[in-house]
This record gives C-alpha cells, structure tokens and sequence, in this order.
C-alpha cells in the first residue's frame, strides 16, 4: 500500500522531530550540507558536555544487529599535543615515516576514472587556494603534516574499532562518523575526518595503550570551530549530479 499522508511524529520522538515538515528538512538539509572538510580551527575550546551530547546523538547510528562497533577516544589538551608532536616527528624524518604503514588499505591501489580524476581535482583545489604549486613538494608536506595537528581544532577525536568486527560493522561505522559531522554542524561547529593518522597507528596506539592485537585505527577527526579568516575553509568541493550515480528502475 502507497502511502498519502506523512505519517504522525511518534510520541517517543525527541521535540525537534515533531517541529513542522519544512522547518525539519529545512535543517536536517543544511546541517547535511553546511558539512564541509574544515581544515583551519579556531584555538577556541570545545565544551566537554558539548562533545558528549554529538558522540549520543551519533552513537543513534542504525549498525546490524545494533552492534554499536564505535570506540572513541577523544583528545584534548597535552594528550592531544603529545601524540601530534609524536606523529610530526616520524612524519618529517623521511626514514622513520617509511617504516609506518597502514593498517587497512582506504585507497585502492589501482586508481581509475573518474576516482582519480576527482581526487586530483580537490587535491589541485586544496593546493590552489594555499598558493601551493605543482612540484613544490616541501610546501605539499608542510599542508599534509597540518593533519598531524588536527588542523589546529582544539580536539582531536581517533576511532577504533574491534579486530573481530568484519566489513558490515565498517559500513555501520560510517554511520556514526557521519552522524558525528553532521550533529556538529547543528551546534555550529565543523569537522575534518582523516584518514591521514592511519599511516601512523602503531604510534598512536602506543601513545593511547591501545591493545593493537584487539583494536584496529579507523581514522581520525578534526572537531572545533572553523576559522572564518583561513583561505583554505572557502574550499566547496563538487559533486556529481544524481543523474550520473542513480538509475530509477520501475518497468
Ligand atoms: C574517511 C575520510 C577520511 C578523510 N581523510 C582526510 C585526511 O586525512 N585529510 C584531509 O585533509 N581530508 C580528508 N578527508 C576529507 C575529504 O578530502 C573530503 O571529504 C572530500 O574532498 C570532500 O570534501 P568535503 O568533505 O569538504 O565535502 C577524508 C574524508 C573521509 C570521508
């Protein structure tokens, strides 16, 4: 049966779902689309409380048989400088980063279009606008080690997730990445995920006493107040039109 009406809010739903319809998509869309990968932060300190009330809304995130596969540590303060100055280290002595692998490949290995296009394109973008030019590699390794800092935002948030968990838990855990970004938005706050830290894992889970034969690095996250000033927060990267990804199938 087709429905005609939208259905009822459902009493147990929380006050903001049970505002009008177009006031709830009005910033349900905007808290999905003001998300943008921020990449300079304002010092300004992000409330604990504050933090915490994201990490319950997005651990809302559906995972199959409500496995819940998220584990987050979050840092702030010396423990978050500790494990930047740590990482930056290795980074910038080319010795000690060839001896720090990933853990999991996040990037294919054989890169095709139109993947390899895009991602040449937002990289070009990215350098563009800091002035960066083709070839420079000391300034490319300079923007790439801002990652190691968080990009400056005032925490630092690093997800691991149980070894015995397969595929299915990392869709789920997607999810709750996403929910994370998308419930700072609502506060007004922004976020970078990174999966920059995954090269450096070993360290950080030695700087976290991380049980590396039982969790695994899924990547980190950026998480604070955007700077309005910085050149590099005006990047709006593109995307493909519904019709190039979606195909309605009805005969
Ligand atoms: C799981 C994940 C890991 C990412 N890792 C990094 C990273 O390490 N450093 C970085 O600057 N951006 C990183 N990004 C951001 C992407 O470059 C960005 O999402 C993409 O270019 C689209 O731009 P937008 O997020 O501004 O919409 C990552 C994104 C995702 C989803």
């Amino acid at each position: 049966m087709h429905q005609t009406h939208p259905p009822a809010p459902r009493a147990a739903e929380p006050v903001a779902s049970q505002a009008p319809r177009s006031q709830m998509q009005a910033a349900v869309d905007a808290a999905i689309t003001s998300r943008r990968s921020i990449r300079r932060f304002l010092p300004t300190p992000v409330p604990r409380q504050t933090i915490e009330a994201i990490l319950q809304v997005a651990a809302r995130a559906p995972s199959g048989t409500n496995t819940q596969p998220w584990q987050v540590h979050v840092l702030s303060g010396a423990a978050k400088a500790r494990l930047s100055a740590r990482i930056l280290a290795a980074y910038d002595d080319p010795a000690q980063a060839a001896q720090h692998t990933e853990d999991y490949a996040y990037y294919p290995s054989e890169w095709r279009s139109p993947y390899i296009d895009r991602r040449r394109k937002v990289g070009w973008d990215l350098y563009g606008l800091l002035g960066i030019a083709k070839g420079d590699k000391a300034a490319m390794h300079a923007q790439h080690g801002r990652n190691y800092v968080f990009f400056d935002a005032p925490v630092g948030l690093i997800f691991t997730i149980d070894r015995v968990m397969e595929q299915g838990s990392w869709l789920d855990y997607g999810m709750f990445l996403q929910n994370i970004m998308v419930a700072a938005r609502g506060r007004g706050l922004d976020t970078c995920p990174q999966a920059a830290f995954n090269q450096f894992h070993r360290i950080i889970e030695d700087e976290l006493g991380l049980d590396a034969s039982a969790q695994q690095v899924v990547c980190g996250m950026a998480l604070g107040w955007a700077d309005p000033a910085a050149i590099e927060n005006t990047l709006v990267t593109e995307r493909a039109p519904v019709a190039d990804f979606a195909r309605f199938v009805d005969q």
